[in-house]
């Protein structure tokens, strides 16, 4: 039986910050005005970054949830994405900015993307913090990333392993031993 750890910091707390003000600067430049920026957050695991980005935001932004699951208890992704709670809001005519922590094969995004185009938003955009281009499987947009990284399995920061490493303050690699 194998056991996992958190074999070391990729990503520190003052890096993530830095590159989420940044992030947030480009979104406001692509959104003059603002009142109608609606962000999505996709729980659970973007809760963490959706708080942060959101605090870096002067215009007038709304804020609304949704859950989704692709991955069973492990590391490896079942393909398969499950919606576990819709948004409580309308987005027709809104500009939505999906908030998510990872995309890694795209499958979930694809989904979320194409679920929320059908509801007739103004636009819609999606920022992801992380970024596996390696592990792509199907070619999705992802207009805001904030680091791209290589294929290791990553927790912290909202990202968990089996629902734990949450709480971590920064990006942490998994290990197994
Ligand atoms: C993670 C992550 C993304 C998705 C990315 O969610 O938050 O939603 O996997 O993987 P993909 O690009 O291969 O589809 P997870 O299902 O682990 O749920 P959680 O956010 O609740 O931890």
């Amino acid at each position: 039986m194998s056991s996992h750890f958190v074999a070391g910091t990729l990503i520190t707390r003052d890096q993530i910050n830095t590159r989420i003000a940044e992030l947030a600067e480009e979104i406001e430049r692509d959104h003059p005005g603002g009142g109608q920026i609606l962000l999505v957050g996709v729980l659970k695991g973007g809760f963490m970054f959706m708080a942060d980005l959101i605090r870096f935001m002067t215009n007038r932004v709304a804020v609304d949830f949704i859950a989704v699951s692709s991955y069973g208890k492990g590391t490896k992704s079942s393909g398969e994405v499950r919606m576990l709670k819709d948004l409580d809001t309308s987005i027709e005519g809104r500009d939505v900015i999906i908030v998510e922590d990872i995309v890694d094969t795209g499958l979930t995004l694809t989904y979320l993307q194409e679920i929320l185009k059908a509801r007739n938003p103004r636009r819609i955009t999606t920022a992801c913090l992380l970024s596996k281009p390696s592990r792509r499987q199907v070619d999705v947009k992802v207009d805001y990333v904030g680091f791209e990284i290589d294929d290791h399995f990553v927790v912290g920061y909202g990202l968990d392993f089996d629902e734990r490493y949450r709480n971590l303050p920064h990006i942490a690699v998994l290990g197994q031993g």
